[in-house]
């Protein structure tokens, strides 16, 4: 059983379909996924046949490798009824897993999207298990989507039906509900910060929550106020936008005793980062309509969670605040008491995303749930140690951080762990409250940052995700056409998946 959580037709069409001969399959466009090894096995030897032997006589020459991600179409195929058949290469089979798989679906997809397709045929291999399918139907959902939100002219249009030809029908409807939930993310995080500001994201969060079946709590600025979130306020003080905090619950499961949720989402959702006073320049100002990534990949994985009914008790909590240099804005020098009454001094109002996360925190744990992990377009050091691709992990707990780089694994997106070591904290001590906003000098300012949010964690297993790199693709890839990635969608909801 699934539940949609796009208004209906928004998606397309794509479903599994079963068929007696490939020969006879009418499509704008049919996708061959071929290997190294070439065209002797699979579906690749009965459209081989089908077509007369054209595919491997190809390989033989060398037109057709089956290199990772080559993308080679063939117009006006002999012996099918398709407009044409676009191969695109997996690498070497002992090679392939969900992640590559996924991508060349993408890359697939994203071709064909170059203009209108009524349908579009995908073929998927016999060979596959569940995970493979799934994540290469995703893949293709995403891969037809490109940024062009603002476009009279768009670069990508979905294509009205997708079919999987051979999948299992069950996995192809779960893929494609990943695929949205990724799809949702991006969409948020390409959206311009004048559409997009923390009311607007709530509103968007609510709408979505209405479809998905989620309980939805916005706390507004008076609430936020109540509950004593004055870090969060401090970083809104310089935006005439009013911050926001969304709450989100999926219960998976009846209610059992103590009611704790398995599982706790926390997003960064800096709908621009402007720096502040300590005002970025220019050059790092362009793109931090980003700063959000974390909240909007969080609310599409809750949502992709809620679609797929997965049996587990989920809670999400996004913190959205715009940062600018509004006349009241927060100060350097200034010293702010967070919900959970440890004392603030600003030294750079830059390092926002760290003071926002503070309250939000702090809101999540008072419901104590079994984990929590925090998404977060925290750092520019971060960008440093790992580059543009890599995610960092940053935890309290290696089970916790464990489990999520393992579901991150599972689907392709790369990770790696970052130390904790207590020395780090020194560097966050402040003469005058108990920590700073930042360390003693840059170095190192992946993981001070990831130690200020320790102070906010208190004893819940947690895992910090750093991904200012991955979140956001500035050139664009075989698989994308750049800007957002909805990175870490598929991974948290792996992980749901791992504790239902
Ligand atoms: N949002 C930025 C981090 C960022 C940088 C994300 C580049 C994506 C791409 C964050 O709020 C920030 O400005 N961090 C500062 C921290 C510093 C002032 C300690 C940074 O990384 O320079
Ligand atoms: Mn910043
Ligand atoms: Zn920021």
């Amino acid at each position: 059983m699934t539940r949609e959580f796009l208004p209906a037709g928004t998606a397309g069409i794509i479903e599994a379909c079963s068929t007696a001969s490939l020969a006879g399959l009418a499509a704008d466009a049919m996708v061959l996924f071929l290997a190294e090894e070439g065209v002797a096995t699979g579906v690749a030897a009965s459209l081989d046949s089908s077509m007369g032997g054209l595919l491997g006589r190809l390989a033989t020459a060398g037109e057709l490798t089956g290199r990772r991600y080559e993308l080679v179409p063939l117009l006006a195929p002999p012996g099918l009824a398709v407009g044409q058949l676009l191969v695109v290469g997996l690498g070497q089979l002992a090679e392939l897993d969900a992640g590559v798989l996924h991508r060349a679906a993408a890359t697939a997809a994203r071709q064909l999207a170059g203009r209108p397709r009524s349908r579009v045929a995908f073929l998927a291999d016999p060979s596959w298990n569940t995970p493979l399918t799934e994540q290469a139907v995703a893949g293709g959902a995403v891969g037809m989507v490109g940024q062009d939100l603002y476009r009279a002219e768009p670069k990508r249009t979905r294509f009205a039906i997708t079919q999987w030809i051979g999948a299992d029908a069950a996995a192809v409807a779960r893929g494609s509900l990943i695929g949205e939930g990724v799809n949702l993310a991006r969409r948020l995080v390409n959206s311009s910060p004048d559409h997009l500001y923390p009311e607007s994201f709530a509103e968007e969060a609510a709408a979505i929550a209405g479809r998905a079946g989620l309980e939805i709590e916005i706390w507004d600025e008076d609430r936020l106020r109540r509950e004593r979130c004055d870090a969060l306020l401090a970083v809104a003080r310089g935006s005439v936008r009013s911050p926001r905090l969304v709450l989100l619950r999926y219960r998976g499961r009846p209610r059992s005793s103590g009611d704790h949720p398995d599982l706790a989402f926390v997003g960064k959702g800096v709908t621009f980062d402007s720096g502040g006073l300590s005002l970025k320049p220019s050059e790092s100002m362009m793109g931090m309509k980003m700063d959000m990534s974390g909240g909007a990949s969080v609310l599409g994985a809750i949502a992709t969670i809620a679609a797929l009914q997965l049996p587990v008790d989920v809670v999400a909590g996004i913190g959205l605040v715009e940062n600018m240099t509004g006349p009241a804005a927060y100060k350097l020098g200034d010293v702010i008491t967070a919900r959970n009454g440890t004392t603030i001094e600003i030294h750079n109002t830059d390092a926002e995303g760290r003071v926002v996360l503070a309250d939000v925190l702090d809101v999540v744990r008072g419901l104590q749930p079994r984990r929590m992990v925090d998404l977060a377009t925290l750092t520019g050091a971060c960008m440093v140690a790992l580059g543009q691709d890599v995610a960092g992990l940053f935890a309290n707990d290696q089970a916790c951080c464990e489990a999520l780089a393992a579901a991150a694994r599972s689907v392709g997106e790369p990770v790696w762990q970052m130390p904790m070591y207590p020395d780090y904290g020194e560097q966050i001590k402040s003469d005058v409250a108990d920590i700073k906003n930042v360390g003693d000098g840059r170095w190192g300012g992946a993981i001070t940052a990831a130690k200020f949010l320790e102070r906010f964690v208190g004893d819940i297993p947690w895992t910090h995700v750093d991904i200012a790199g991955p979140a956001y693709a500035e050139k664009p890839r075989p698989w994308t056409d750049g800007g957002g990635t909805g990175s870490m969608v598929r991974p948290l909801v792996e992980l749901a998946r791992s504790f239902a």
